[in-house]
């Protein structure tokens, strides 16, 4: 069932904001799962938790935190959203993708997602850094599903660059100087919450996708709507497929995951400098 949330409700979000704090953030940042040691790493303005936010989904799910953070990275003001809510826990897509449209209404310039993923592409192994540069979300609604309030963007929007080409280039290229390697690819999101059986997995890599994920898909159909630019990085933090070229324990893919997860933190602050 499509929730009506429009206009409205996302000016009302943007008043419970604009109550709490005048800040303008230049960059909008959604940390992923694991991904969350940028909110330790920035100079912290404000925080403020979804729960004191009227309208506002609450995350379900255990470990996963909800709140805008506000502050800066160098001289750079961002706002970054600690925790998102995901389409598995129950959420409306109107409703999941709520808090990254308030931040695009908040008046920022570019939008960076991020996300955990398993790998669908052979060459990959846990750890590596992929560069969304284009997503599937065949599998899931929608969020634009319902009337549709042409102050956000239009009836039929047009999703064929939904991830900045100039990011894109900028990110490679800050990528290269920190001397991180990063690698490029498709997205596709699931519903979850469960993980893909082997016969899914074969799809999504005959689809085309590199990987595969529960949540950022939707974002980027909801922001590419409302004319965003958007860049979007994935930590492969498990190989969904099964390759031969890399072989490790669940220890290891942890270690990997912390490594990468410092890496992507490096990555992101440095893009955010260059923007
Ligand atoms: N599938 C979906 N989401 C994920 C995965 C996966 O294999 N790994 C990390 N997040």
């Amino acid at each position: 069932m499509a929730d009506n949330t429009n206009m409205k409700d996302y000016e009302l979000a943007l008043n419970a904001v604009r109550e709490r704090t005048d800040f303008v953030p230049k960059v909008g940042i959604v940390l992923g799962s694991g991904l969350g040691g940028l909110a330790d790493d920035i100079e912290v303005v404000t925080r403020i938790p979804y729960s004191e936010l009227e309208g506002f989904p609450r995350s379900t799910v255990e470990g996963h935190k909800g709140e805008y953070i506000f502050g800066y990275i160098d001289s750079i003001p961002v706002v970054l959203m600690n925790g998102r809510v995901h389409f598995y826990e129950g959420y409306p897509m109107q409703k999941v993708v709520l808090p990254v449209r308030v931040m695009a209404l908040m008046g920022v310039e570019a939008i960076i997602l991020t996300n955990a993923a398993g790998g669908l592409n052979i060459n990959f192994h846990p750890g590596t850094l992929m560069c969304i540069t284009d997503q599937n979300t065949a599998f899931v609604p929608s969020p634009l599903i319902g009337p549709n309030d042409s102050k956000l963007g239009v009836r039929f929007p047009d999703v064929s660059a939904v991830y900045d080409k100039e990011l894109q280039a900028l990110l490679h290229k800050a990528a290269d100087d920190l001397g991180i390697e990063l690698a490029d690819g498709v997205y596709l999101q699931i519903t979850g919450p469960a993980y893909e059986t082997p016969n899914e997995v074969k799809m999504y890599a005959m689809l085309g996708a590199d990987a595969v994920g529960m949540s950022t898909g939707c974002e980027g159909v909801a922001l590419c709507h409302m004319g965003m630019r958007v860049l979007g990085i994935t930590c492969i933090t498990d190989m969904a497929i099964v390759n031969t070229t890399f072989e490790t324990s669940h220890e290891e893919i942890q270690k990997v995951a912390n490594r990468a997860g410092a890496q992507l933190q490096k990555l992101v602050k440095e893009v955010v400098k260059r923007f």
